[in-house]
């Protein structure tokens, strides 16, 4: 019977555990998406809190990739040297990392990239403001830039590569109908719209070489009108496992999906708790590559409940460890409580506001307890 705190591998990147920090965008880095001391020290700290394996904020490959304010980028050479020690940081203390490779396409950040968002297609009825439409040869050129990305982060002594293609970001818009109305060669059938993932996938192979893990991050729906559904979502799965990628981290949503987004709240009961484990278990029967699930796991008896059940590999959260930084170590260490986010998405706010996220209802609860000792 597998075990949460087994030792495993991905293509040959040996982890500690079957627990995976999500990526998770920090609103850290500076201002041209450089690494920061702060993002140093964080990362440290997660690796030391117990996780098998972190995934960095997603991370823009292009400067029209930006999606927010303060995000991590690998676009430029001179990002190498502060991403090699946030590398170092997490291999100091035993701990392993990859980094989340993205463009935001149509939900880029105009006033961040200083021009419209390039879209596969324009599309009626989502978003404001106009869209640049990509021509074949732009796309042609990100792909290579996607490999260029990955090969910087190989510089840097990251462990793996993540592609960022959930959450409507754009490779996960390039697989949903909702967003994709082109023609061949990146529209039109399903196999047509896996093009653009499977030749970044490819670039990055390319460049990265058969023995270097390269995971995908992929929704199992979009739940929005005429978005990716489970049944081509699968079919995609397994185009990307025959194109040779290592692991699949299941997520679903977009920022249009209201109560469905990919980080959904009011997660009150186990039954709540993750929320894609239905999928998860299509994933894991239709594949034989490492599932990643994420979504709203909080309780380690869910977690071990689901590897008993083949619902996935290894298990992934964000929120719970912005609250709890050394989660995995203090289950490791016999203390069984669920995760203590209470999933009510605060931390996105300082974030915004240039303060770099962190857990909100903690730090209320610390002022709290401050006034009333003193
Ligand atoms: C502050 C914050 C930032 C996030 N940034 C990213 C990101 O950069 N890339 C990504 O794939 N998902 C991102 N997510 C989504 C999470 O990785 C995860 O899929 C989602 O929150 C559900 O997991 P959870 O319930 O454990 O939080 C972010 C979530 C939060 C709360
Ligand atoms: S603010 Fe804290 S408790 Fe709320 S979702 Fe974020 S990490 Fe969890």
């Amino acid at each position: 019977m597998p075990e949460l705190f087994e030792k495993t591998s991905i293509n040959g990147m040996e982890l500690s555990n079957r627990f995976v920090r999500s990526a998770t965008w920090e609103g850290m880095s500076t201002d041209d998406g450089t690494c920061t001391p702060r993002l140093v020290a964080l990362m440290g700290e997660l690796a030391q809190g117990g996780v098998g394996l972190i995934i960095s904020s997603h991370a823009y490959i292009r400067k029209d990739g930006q999606a927010a304010p303060w995000q991590l980028g690998v676009y430029k050479d001179d990002q190498i040297e502060g991403l090699q020690k946030m590398t170092a940081a997490v291999h100091e203390h035993g701990g392993k990392i990859i980094l989340q490779l993205a463009h935001a396409g149509y939900f880029a950040n105009r006033k961040l990239i200083g021009q419209s968002p390039m879209a596969l297609s324009k599309v009626e009825g989502i978003g404001k403001g106009e869209r640049i439409e990509m021509s074949d040869q732009f796309i042609k050129d990100l792909i290579e830039d996607f490999g260029l990305a990955g090969r910087r982060a190989k510089d840097a002594g990251f462990d793996g590569v993540q592609i960022h293609a959930a959450h409507g970001y754009l490779l996960s818009q390039s697989l949903s109908p909702a967003f994709n109305k082109r023609k061949k060669p990146y529209g039109g059938s399903l196999e047509n719209r896996a093009c653009l993932v499977l030749e970044v996938l490819a670039s990055l192979r390319e460049n990265l070489g058969g023995e270097y893990p390269i995971l995908i991050k992929m929704n199992n729906e979009d739940f929005i009108k005429d978005g990716l559904t489970l049944e081509d979502a699968l079919e995609i799965a397994v185009l990307l496992q025959e194109g040779g990628i290592d692991a699949i981290e299941v997520s679903g949503g977009t920022f249009i999906s209201g109560p469905l987004s990919p980080s959904r709240e009011k997660i009150s009961s186990e039954q709540k708790e993750a929320y894609f484990r239905e999928a998860g278990k299509r994933f894991k029967g239709t594949l034989n590559i490492p599932i990643i699930l994420v979504g709203g796991i909080r309780s380690f008896t869910v977690a071990e409940k689901m590897l008993d059940d083949g619902v996935a590999d290894y298990f992934s959260m964000s929120r719970p460890f912005i609250r709890e930084p050394a989660l995995i170590k203090r289950w490791k260490d016999g203390d069984l409580g669920k995760a203590a986010c209470i999933s009510d998405n605060q931390c996105f706010i300082p974030g915004h506001e240039g303060e770099g996220i962190y857990c909100v209802v903690e730090k209320k609860l610390q002022s709290k307890k401050q006034r009333e000792s003193t």
